[in-house]
């Protein structure tokens, strides 16, 4: 029996010492040491003994138990290291790897335009009006002095929905709005979204205008011009040429155009300016005393001018531009050149 022991000890060390899973020597411990484990056996066994050995037999069984234990402990210490080991191997972060590039967007260049524009005026104190984009014929022409037989409003330029609803052309619809809400003196601009049946470098279906209406006592045409050369320095520095000339709106009296440098050829001429060297950025005038009836201001009393002027026409010159419509086609390498 001694000898069974000995060899039953030795098959045990080696199958420990050889395990290299915490699970592997859980299950060792529970074959060698445990309730029904064959160490265990050798107690139940001990009465196939002379009484006489019993006691120094018990004892060798019991200390054999006290080591196996010692050394199951000892390599599952080992075990874990080693396992530990590789999950940190495996998990292994090199933390001065350069990090991913996280690519930043950018605002477009009409809305980088179009906010620029917005601070200019609320600089001078003016308000920030909003109107729809959906119209009706009434705001959009009737209400502006605009005869019912009008080109402007010909389906070939305006996109109706349905019977007198439409896409408002230009952003005039919001003078009426505002003067119809809120009594002089008034001083507000109104950026947003216009829509026309035109397509081509310098023309877009759907474009941005900013409109302009100050009403009050005693405005006249030195104010409109004062305006309009101020907005043209700030927004493009003094060396940029602009120049005003005589134009006919129906809502404005007199009125007038307001034109930039050519974007392309700088003033020499080109197929873009249609070889006169100006774009056309916007109109002008003083309000027409007629629309001033429709929204029921007293004319006699108050004068006022507005101006409309197109923001991705302003955005093509600043950005050196020469074809409105990339900015409308989303070529992210045309964009990322604003950032
Ligand atoms: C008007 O729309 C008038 N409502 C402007 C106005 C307001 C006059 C207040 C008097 C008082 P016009 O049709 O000229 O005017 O358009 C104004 C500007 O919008 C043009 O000069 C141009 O810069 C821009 N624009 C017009 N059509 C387009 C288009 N299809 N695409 C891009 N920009 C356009």
């Amino acid at each position: 029996m001694k000898e069974e022991l000995r060899k039953q000890i030795e098959a045990a060390r080696t199958a420990i010492n050889a395990a290299e899973r915490q699970h592997d020597l859980m299950q060792l411990k529970s074959q060698f040491l445990g309730k029904k484990s064959d160490l265990n056996g050798f107690m139940m066994r001990l009465k196939e003994l002379p009484a006489s050995e019993r006691p120094a037999f018990g004892k060798i069984v019991n200390e054999a138990k006290q080591q196996l234990e010692e050394l199951i402990n000892s390599r599952l210490l080992k075990v874990k290291e080693s396992e530990y080991a590789a999950v940190l191997q495996a998990e292994h972060l090199d933390l001065t790897m350069p990090g991913k590039r996280n690519i930043r967007g950018a605002l477009h260049p009409i809305t980088q335009t179009w906010r620029e524009i917005e601070d200019l005026f609320i600089r001078l104190g003016f308000q920030v009006a909003d109107g729809p984009d959906i119209e009706d014929e009434y705001h959009n022409f009737d209400a502006l002095n605009t005869p019912a037989d009008h080109p402007a409003r010909d389906l070939s330029d305006t996109f109706y929905i349905e019977g007198d609803v439409l896409l408002r052309t230009h952003t005039s619809p919001v003078q009426i709005r505002t003067m119809e809400k809120f009594a002089p003196p008034i001083k507000i601009i109104c950026p947003g979204r216009t829509y026309r049946n035109d397509n081509d470098a310098t023309h877009s279906p759907c474009f941005h205008q900013v409109e302009a209406l100050v009403v009050d006592e005693g405005i006249n045409i030195a104010d409109l011009r004062d305006m309009l050369n101020y907005f043209a320095r700030e927004l493009f520095g003094p060396e940029i040429a602009v120049r005003i000339r005589p134009h006919f709106f129906p809502f404005t009296e007199p009125s007038a155009e307001m034109d930039m440098v050519c974007p392309k050829c700088m003033g020499s001429g080109c197929s873009l300016c249609k070889d006169t060297g100006w774009l056309e950025l916007g109109g002008a005038g003083i309000v027409d005393p007629n629309v001033f009836e429709y929204v029921g201001i007293d004319s006699e009393k108050y004068t006022g001018y507005a101006f409309g002027l197109g923001i991705d026409r302003i955005a093509m010159l600043r950005f050196g531009i020469t074809d409105m419509r990339l900015l409308f086609n989303n070529d992210l390498r045309f964009l990322r050149q604003f950032k």
